[in-house]
C-alpha cells in the first residue's frame, strides 16, 4: 500500500506495516512475527517497530547513524563484535556503516523506538510504506537515501558462539543512567522532562510534558521529528497549529519556529529525534552514546533560538483554524 496523503501530521494506524526487511534477512525465523511503522523528513527516519520474541534479523550496514530506545520487553542488540543487552527504558546507538544486527534472545515481545539519520528508507518497497512528513504542496526530498546491505550471517554465528556478557557503556545507555533533563532553553519550571542522548549525527530524547506545560517559541537548525506515546499535544507554528493524538507522528522542519502545549487532563509521553543533534549543551543531564575514539571527534550540533514570546497570543486563532482540531 502506497501513501497518498501528506501531511506533517501522520497517525500510525494510517501506515502500513512496512517489510523493512524480507524473510531472508531473518536467521532462522520466518517474517510473520515483526511489524515497523515508520516516516521520514529530509535528514530523519523515525519508527516504532514490534520484534517477537526470538526474532534475530541478519547482520547488515547502513550508512545511517541509528538510536534505539527500548520502549517494552527485551532486546541484544550486536555491533561488529560487541552485544548490548537492552531491556526497557534503555538507550543505545549504531554508528554508521558498523555491522550490526538484533537478537530477541526472550520470549516476550520488544517494541523499540528508533532513528535514523540519514532517513532509512533507500530500497523503493521500504519507502513506499513509509509516511511521508511533508505538506501537500512541499516537493518530497529527491536526494539519496542510504541503502541497507545485507551480510553474511557468519558475523553474527561467531559472535553468538562465544556467548560473551553484555558490553557497558560507550554505545549504551541504561535507563538509570540517564537523568531527566529540563531543557533550559525552552522550557520553563520542570514540567517538561526527557531523557535526552546523542550520537554524532542525531539526537533522541523521551519527554514526558504536564498538563498545561507550555514549550516556549524556539527554532533550531535541525529537523526535529516527533511521535506521540500517550496523551495528547497541541503544536503551534507561527500560522498553524496542529492537535496530535496518541499514535502521531509529526514533523517540525528545519528553522521553523514552533511550540507547544498539552492542553490535555494528563500527562504526555513522546519522543522527538533530530538531526544534525541538538546542542548537548542545552540538556542539563545529556548523554553522549560514542565510542572511546569518537569521544575526541567534534560535534556539529544545531543551536536553539528563542522566537518572539508573543507568537503564543496567537494559539486561540491558530486552533480556530486547525484542520486536524479533531
Ligand atoms: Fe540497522
Ligand atoms: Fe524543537
Amino acid at each position: 500500500m502506497k501513501i497518498e496523503e501528506r501531511s506533517l501530521v501522520i497517525n500510525i494506524d494510517n501506515l502500513p506495516n512496512c517489510d523493512t526487511m524480507d524473510a531472508k534477512d531473518l536467521v532462522n525465523r520466518d517474517r510473520s512475527s515483526i511489524w515497523t511503522k515508520h516516516c521520514y523528513g529530509e535528514d530523519l527516519s523515525i519508527r516504532v517497530a514490534g520484534r517477537e520474541g526470538g526474532y534475530h534479523s541478519s547482520p547488515h550496514i547502513h550508512d545511517s547513524e541509528q538510536l534505539n530506545f527500548c520502549a517494552d520487553g527485551e532486546m541484544w542488540i550486536y555491533v561488529e563484535n560487541d552485544g548490548y543487552h537492552l531491556r526497557k527504558g534503555d538507550l543505545m546507538r549504531v554508528p554508521r556503516n558498523m555491522v550490526h544486527w538484533a537478537w530477541n534472545r526472550s520470549d516476550k515481545p520488544c517494541v523499540l523506538y528508533e532513528s535514523h539519520a540519514p532517513g532509512n528508507i533507500g530500497a523503493p518497497r521500504v519507502r513506499d510504506t513509509a509516511g511521508p512528513l511533508f505538506r501537500a504542496n512541499e516537493p518530497l526530498p529527491t536526494g539519496r537515501y542510504p541503502m541497507v546491505s545485507w551480510l553474511s550471517t557468519e558475523y553474527a554465528e561467531k559472535v553468538e558462539k562465544g556467548n560473551r556478557p553484555s558490553v557497558e557503556g560507550g554505545l549504551v545507555a541504561h535507563f538509570d543512567e540517564v537523568k531527566d533533563s529540563s531543557h533550559a532553553i525552552v522550557s520553563e519550571g520542570n514540567g517538561f522532562r526527557s531523557r535526552f542522548v546523542y550520537g554524532l549525527d542525531s539526537s533522541f530524547l523521551v519527554a514526558t510534558q504536564d498538563r498545561g506545560c507550555r514549550i516556549r517559541p524556539h527554532l533550531h537548525g535541525c529537523e526535529q521529528l516527533m511521535h506521540l506515546i500517550s496523551g495528547e499535544l497541541w503544536v503551534f507554528f507561527p500560522d498553524e497549529a496542529y492537535h496530535l493524538h496518541k499514535g502521531d507522528f509529526m514533523r517540525v522542519p528545519r528553522l521553523t519556529p514552533h511550540w507547544s502545549w498539552n492542553s490535555g487532563a494528563k500527562p504526555c509521553e513522546l519522543f522527538e529525534a533530530h538531526a544534525p543533534l541538538l546542542d548537548p549543551s542545552e540538556a542539563e543531564h545529556g548523554k553522549a552514546l560514542l565510542t572511546g575514539d569518537e569521544a575526541a571527534i567534534p560535534l556539529k550540533a544545531a543551536r536553539t533560538f528563542w522566537s518572539p514570546r508573543n507568537l503564543v497570543e496567537r494559539e486561540s486563532e491558530l486552533m480556530r483554524r486547525s484542520s486536524n482540531s479533531a
